[in-house]
């Protein structure tokens, strides 16, 4: 990841915003047949969808379709629109395992269709410097994970993206270890704000934002956001995680959005929105403190990072 250009002066006041996210489920038909497999469907609408929350405008469509962090297709930020095109998502399935009573492996729609699906309208704050609005069609983790009944042995959830060099040409190339793995403490994992997300402005999400189902934690870094996952494990001990693996000095296990613990090799205490000129100020927990503040009370956020 590259460091971002220098500060600039950020016209925008801090002020303390209110939990932003639009509430409203849409549990109508999810999936169309398509031949053999069973592809992800979203119905036409009407969507519950609106172009801003709390004074904050969502990016546009085409910014959020196009500048996208996705290694398996390419390094720059182009690569994945352009290539994620062949990823084929259709008969999909996700594996459940580890210390949980009811493992298995389930198909998309299996996986997806008990859930009502909620557009969410999340900021997105990347390590590198930049951010986003993005509002999601997607449902909380904790009501997938409590489907499969975690042990007390389950401090941890961990999540894979899908293996196969076929499809996914950057995954020829050792720039990480593959497949892709994030992961979160359990009660991180079971925090309201924590979402899957399987569209996002009302459709169904393009291949090079993750599809067909991402994770999406708005307190933390995007890294954490893990995309187009094929796997999700229970666990007691923390994972190593990939951007750990890749530079431990640089990317911890927590990776909190947090303006007062710069990375090694540039400042977090101001972002680019994407879309916009000036620089603002990258706000605690990306502006969630008052939802989550307290999964980390009594750490140091220094150390723990
Ligand atoms: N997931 C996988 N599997 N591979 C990746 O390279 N990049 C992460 C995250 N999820 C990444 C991933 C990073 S660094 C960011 S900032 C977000 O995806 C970007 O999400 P977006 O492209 O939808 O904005």
């Amino acid at each position: 990841m590259s460091a971002p250009k220098p500060s600039e002066i950020t016209p925008e006041p801090l002020y303390r915003r209110r939990r932003e996210f639009l509430k409203q489920s849409i549990g109508i038909g999810l999936f169309a047949a398509t031949g053999k497999a069973s592809a992800l469907v979203l119905p036409r609408g009407p969507f519950p969808r609106r172009d801003e929350a709390d004074g904050e405008k969502v990016t546009p469509w085409k910014y959020a379709t196009t500048y996208n962090n996705f290694y398996e297709f390419g390094t720059d930020k182009e690569d994945p629109a352009e290539n994620a095109r062949r990823l084929r998502t259709d008969s999909w399935s996700v594996t459940v395992e580890g210390e949980c009573e009811r493992p298995g492996t389930l198909a998309l729609e299996d996986l997806v269709r008990p859930h009502a699906l909620e557009e969410r309208i999340y900021r997105l704050r990347c390590v590198e410097g930049w951010s986003m609005v993005i509002p999601w069609l997607g449902f909380p983790l904790a009501a997938l994970i409590k489907r499969f009944r975690p042990t007390s042995k389950a401090k941890y959830v961990v999540f894979e993206t899908l293996y196969d060099p076929e499809q996914m040409p950057g995954q020829r190339w050792p720039i990480l270890e593959w497949p892709y793995v994030e992961g979160l403490r359990m009660d991180e994992a079971l925090h309201p704000l924590t979402i899957l997300a399987v569209g996002m402005y009302g459709k169904v999400l393009p291949n090079q934002n993750g599809a067909p189902l991402r994770l999406v934690v708005p307190w933390k870094y995007g890294f954490k956001s893990i995309k187009s996952i094929v796997r999700i494990r229970f666990q007691e001990r923390q994972p190593v995680t990939t951007w750990m693996r890749a530079a431990p000095r640089e990317y911890g296990f927590y990776a909190n959005v947090n303006p007062h613990v710069d990375h090694p090799r540039w400042s977090q205490k101001k972002e680019r929105r994407i879309g916009e000129f000036f620089k603002r100020d990258t706000l605690m927990f990306n502006g969630y403190a008052e939802e989550v503040a307290h999964l980390y009370r009594g750490m140091d956020l220094g150390k723990y990072f």
